[in-house]
Order: structure tokens, then sequence, then C-alpha cells
């Protein structure tokens, strides 16, 4: 085996991360990437991370020959580029557009979730804004519901970019919010993911808390 010739800006519990090392996982690139671990939040920049990505945001990824990349899509992209199985996005024709919008659905689900959190952890009680809360938490149960009415057959069918995102995005929602309860409202989709929570790239990739 040799040395890891890239390194990915890391930190378990965020899920736009979970999503490149999942892909890793599945594409049998986990080996090719060192793991720099990043403790940030939006008001507290991660020092070694802003001198690569003046955002401050992970995952970037930093290449062997000092290239940055990011953000997560980008990424996913890069190393799906960078192995010989059958590609996890697809190349051309409706499938790409399809999938990359059921993941991109799945990133609003990433970013909603995630900003509850910093809302509610970072910022004391009696300065919550409770309607942009709510209207963030119905933004999540609206994409639950649309996944579980109309994506279901098609998660099931590849574990691609798009599932990829959907399992990472749920795995969130149980790791921050399991107040919402999604699973009650969406059996389908609490099915798959029971069934996808199973695979070695996701054990491999849970949040350590
Ligand atoms: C979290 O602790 O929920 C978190 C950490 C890093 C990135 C995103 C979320």
């Amino acid at each position: 085996m040799s040395a890891p010739s890239m390194t990915l800006y890391h930190n378990s519990l965020s899920p736009f991360v979970r999503k490149v090392m999942v892909l890793l996982h599945e594409t049998g690139q986990q080996d090719r990437v060192a793991l720099q671990d990043c403790v940030l939040t939006p008001v507290s920049p991660d020092s070694t991370l802003i001198d690569d990505n003046p955002l401050s945001k992970i995952p970037a990824l930093h290449l062997a020959d000092g290239t940055i990349i990011h953000d997560s899509r980008v990424i996913l992209d890069y190393l799906d580029q960078q192995h010989v199985g059958n590609p996890l996005i697809p190349r051309e024709g409706s499938a790409r557009w399809r999938r990359l919008t059921l993941a991109s659905l799945a990133d609003g689900i990433m970013d909603a979730s995630v900003m509850v959190r910093y809302e509610l952890v970072l910022r004391a009680p009696e300065k919550h804004w409770d309607e942009w809360l709510d209207a963030q938490r119905d933004k999540i149960r609206r994409a639950l519901a649309l996944l579980e009415k109309d994506a279901i057959a098609e998660l099931t069918s590849h574990f691609d970019v798009a599932a990829i995102s959907v399992a990472c995005a749920l795995g969130y929602v149980d790791l921050r919010h399991p107040d919402l309860q999604w699973r009650d409202t969406n059996p389908q989709l609490a099915a798959w993911y029971f069934e996808v929570s199973q695979r070695p790239s996701m054990l491999a990739t849970m949040p350590k808390v």
C-alpha cells in the first residue's frame, strides 16, 4: 500500500464530509486520502483550513500537486473520475441531471439541518429565531416527503451520488434532530435507509460524537 497522495479536511460529524468518505469507500480509494481533522463552526474558523479554503468550510481536498478543491460536490465529481469502476455520478444523459438533482435535494436537507443545529447550539436561547427554525425544519420535511413519494425506486436501484447523499443527510438528521421523527411519515424511506445503513461504507463512516 502506498502513502496517501491527498489530504481531506475532515470532521466525522459533517454530513458533507461523510458523502466524500462514503464515496471513497465505495470506490476503493480510502487509502489514497489522509485525513486532517478540523474543529470549526461558522464563528470559529479552523486556522489550518483557512490557508487552503478562505471560507473555512469542509470538506476541502488537497491534491498531490498542491491544488485545493472544494466543495463536496466538486470533490465527489473529482474522485468519481479517479477510479476504474462504474461511475457513481452518471457522466451524461438524463440520468446525470436526475441523480444530481436528488443529490442537491439531499444537500439542501443537510444545509437546513446544519443551520438549525448551529442556531440551537451557538446562539443563546432568548435569541433563537423561531420562525426561521420552523422554516428550515419545514424544508427538511418537504424534501423528505418528496423522496418518499417519488424517489424510493431510484434510490434503491443504485448506491450512487444520489443515494449516498440522501443516506448521509438522513444520518445527520438522526444525529442532530431525532425530534423530527422523520420515520413516522416516511416509512419507505426509513426501510431503504435501514438497508443502506448496513453497507460497509456507511458503517465505516458513522459520526463519532
Ligand atoms: C456538527 O457537529 O453537527 C457539525 C460539525 C461539523 C460540520 C457540520 C456539523
